[in-house]
């Protein structure tokens, strides 16, 4: 649907029946075979490329409904959190209902955001958006399949931000779409999009400057569950 009547179809419809049909559909995703094996593999590519721990305090921005909380209410105890944020308010509805109901050390905020899809009468523009938790709070910060669908000035501010609420040493685990000459002359990189991990640690000279990064990319291949 176009964004403009979306936003009005959001203006007229009740919103109990928009909640209403955003937990049916968002039920039924969340039970789908291929949904839940990629959250399984983004855990485990989370663990095995960039050592995420039980203990970890985890932030996820772009966490939708909770697509990879869901398998990390296994993984995640001794102190372990997890924080996630999205633009989309249905999803972090269902994700509180869902996931935070059961599991209080996972949470998610809806982030009032400007978007030209989702989110076009009000909201601030991303490169003004602090995230809305205090200055080193968080072990590991994950983005899968965020930056994708963001400009160049806010992931330089996004990152600046993940800087801020990382603990020294912390460590952030991002997904790109890799589009490189051998996925281009073959063909793959249309049909069958692969993630690429960039493992990165963030180091902020909390200066006002950007943070500097020692990205360590490598190409994620999924594997059978
Ligand atoms: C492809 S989905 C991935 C969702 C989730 N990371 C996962 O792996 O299931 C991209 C998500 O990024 C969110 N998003 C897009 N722009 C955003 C922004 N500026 N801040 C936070 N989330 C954003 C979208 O709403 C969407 O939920």
């Amino acid at each position: 649907m176009k964004p403009f009547l979306k936003q009005m179809a959001r203006m007229v419809v009740p919103s109990a029946a928009r909640a209403w049909w955003a937990d049916r559909r968002l039920t039924a995703l969340s039970r789908d075979e291929d949904f839940q094996k990629a959250g399984r593999d983004f855990v485990r590519w989370m663990i095995e490329v960039a050592d995420l721990q039980p203990h970890h305090r985890v932030l996820e921005p772009g966490c939708g409904l909770g697509r990879n909380a869901l398998p990390l209410i296994e993984y995640l105890r001794d102190g372990g959190s997890y924080d996630g944020f999205d633009i989309l308010q249905g999803e972090i509805e269902w994700a509180t209902r869902n996931i935070s109901a059961a599991h209080p050390h996972f949470r998610f905020q809806h982030a009032h955001i400007y978007n030209k899809y989702y989110n076009i009468l009000d909201g601030c523009p991303s490169t003004e958006y602090r995230f809305p938790y205090e200055a080193e709070s968080f072990d590991f910060v994950f983005l899968g399949s965020v930056f994708t669908h963001m400009l160049r000035a806010d992931v330089e501010h996004y990152l600046d931000e993940i800087a801020r609420v990382l603990k020294p040493g912390g460590r952030c685990f991002i997904t790109y779409y890799l589009l490189n000459d051998e996925r281009r002359s073959n063909g793959t990189a249309a049909r069958f999009p692969q993630p690429t991990a960039a493992s990165c640690t963030i180091r902020s000279d909390r200066n006002g400057k950007s943070p500097t990064m020692k990205p360590k990319c490598a190409p994620l291949t999924r594997r059978a569950a």
